[in-house]
């Protein structure tokens, strides 16, 4: 095993290194402290790996990003979202007969209790889904406290995922005032969710093709991205034994931050907020430069990619066809890809290697579907919840896994006594 050498007051320290299986390397230091007193600071976890796993491999310097080892571009364009939840958590792609019985769980466990039902009457229709969503989630706790053991976290798993379609589509429901709809058995996970959303009582609705395909691309690309924000929070939760319910709950707001998920709301109002303003897209780029000016270019940026967001790339295609498809001409788009020329030219997102993510187009492609801005970070949650269940299931599996516990540097008051209120 390769090494690297530390000095510290004189005093080197021989640190292991960690290769993985393409080639990324990582310096253990976890016996650095013990040896020398001294921690390592990564303000932020930039540099700092807070596990190894064989989940999801990124490399953001040449833009690619795998599944299990399979290219984000061929699962797009084949897969299902269901084999995709499959393969994330479980670790292949299933076979038939897999695929069948984790799909039938899928769809028969997509009820939630009737007695859950009435906590959408307590909610304010204002109330942001994603706020729904994560006290559902947790609450799904109260109904199905966890019993150890590989047969109940299976069925957890698919319960997590069939129930917080329903929930997030009641939510939507509950906001406009309209009843909600029940899920189908017959009808596929993309499909069923998309009824729940659409369908009202006074008229048939056709699911459309278009947007099936279009939603089951959205899910798949969302659906895992290593160590990110909501990602590591979930891992954190779950590393202390919490149960499944709520780590992922706590994943939901993680994911809610402007600066993460709710990028995906803030592109849309930030493209509407150009387009009442003339759509006058360089006045824009000119205070995302402006260092005095609080205002950031939305959906663009990313920690890890220091190159094109593969995921940016496939959005923008099919931002192109299903308007197309849909018969939808819309403004924002074309402000989008004004945005993202002025900017891939542009010396400050340049040299800061700022390119679209995959926010700066995905509200474009809900937005076309009917989806309300305020549900885009849900829709971002329930493509990211198998990520987080297949995290949450490698650090449970990993008997070598402890309750995660980083340290700090105390920069506070030195010692100092108590003085009584009369005194002070
Ligand atoms: C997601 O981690 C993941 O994998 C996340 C995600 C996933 O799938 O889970 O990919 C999903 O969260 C995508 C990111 C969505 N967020 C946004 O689009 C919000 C806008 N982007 C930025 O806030 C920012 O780019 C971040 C948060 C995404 C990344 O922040 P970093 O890595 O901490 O970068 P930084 O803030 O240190 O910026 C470096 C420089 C700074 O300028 P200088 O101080 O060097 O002069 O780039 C500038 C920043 O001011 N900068 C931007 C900018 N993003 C960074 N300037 C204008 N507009 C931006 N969007």
């Amino acid at each position: 095993m390769d090494s690297a050498k530390l000095s510290l007051d004189g005093q080197d320290y021989e640190l292991p290194v960690v290769v993985g299986s393409e080639g990324e390397r990582g310096v253990d230091i976890t016996r650095f402290r013990g040896e020398s007193g001294a921690i390592t600071l990564d303000s932020g976890y930039g540099n700092t790996g807070a596990c190894q796993s064989a989940i999801c491999f990124i490399n953001g310097e040449e833009g690619i990003l795998r599944y299990r080892g399979y290219p984000i571009e061929q699962l797009a364009e084949n897969a299902t979202f269901a084999e995709v939840c499959y393969l994330l958590i479980y670790g292949d792609l299933p076979t038939v007969e897999q695929l069948q019985g984790f799909s039938d769980g899928l769809t028969y466990h997509s009820m939630i209790h009737e007695d859950m039902k009435k906590f959408f009457e307590g909610y304010p229709a204002s109330a942001h889904p994603m706020a729904v969503l994560s006290s559902m989630i947790a609450s799904l706790a109260t109904y199905y406290p966890e019993v150890a053991g590989e047969e109940d976290d299976d069925l957890n798993i698919v319960r997590i995922l069939a129930k917080s379609k329903t929930m997030a589509a009641w939510s939507y429901k509950k906001s406009i005032g309209q009843p909600l709809v029940y899920p189908l058995n017959h009808l596929s996970y993309t499909a069923d969710f998309l009824n729940m959303m659409f369908s009202v009582p006074t008229e048939k609705y056709e699911v459309s093709q278009v947007l099936q395909d279009a939603l089951n691309v959205l899910l798949i690309l969302h659906a895992d991205h290593e160590q990110n924000c909501s990602t590591s929070t979930v891992r954190m939760v779950a590393s202390s034994q919490a149960n499944i319910f709520a780590s992922l709950s706590a994943g939901v707001c993680a994911l809610w931050g402007p600066l993460h998920g709710g990028a995906n709301q803030k592109v849309l109002e930030m493209l509407e907020m150009i387009r009442q303003d003339g759509s006058d897209y360089k006045k824009y780029v000119d205070m995302a430069k402006d260092k005095d000016n609080d205002f950031r270019m939305m959906g663009f940026g990313h920690r890890v990619y220091k190159n094109f967001d593969p995921r940016a790339t496939i959005l923008r295609k099919a931002c192109d066809e299903v308007l197309e498809e849909l018969g939808v001409d819309d403004p924002l788009l074309e402000i989008a890809k004004q945005l993202e020329d002025v900017a891939l030219n542009d010396e400050y997102f340049v040299e800061r290697k700022l390119y679209p993510n995959v926010d700066f187009y995905s509200g474009v492609l809900y937005r076309a579907m009917g989806i309300p801005t305020d549900m885009f970070t849900v829709m971002f949650a329930l493509g990211r919840l198998p990520g987080w269940i297949a995290h949450l299931k490698e650090l449970r599996d990993d008997p070598s896994s402890r309750i995660n516990r980083p340290r700090q540097i105390y920069t506070g008051p030195t010692v100092r006594d108590y003085t009584p209120l009369a005194e002070r």
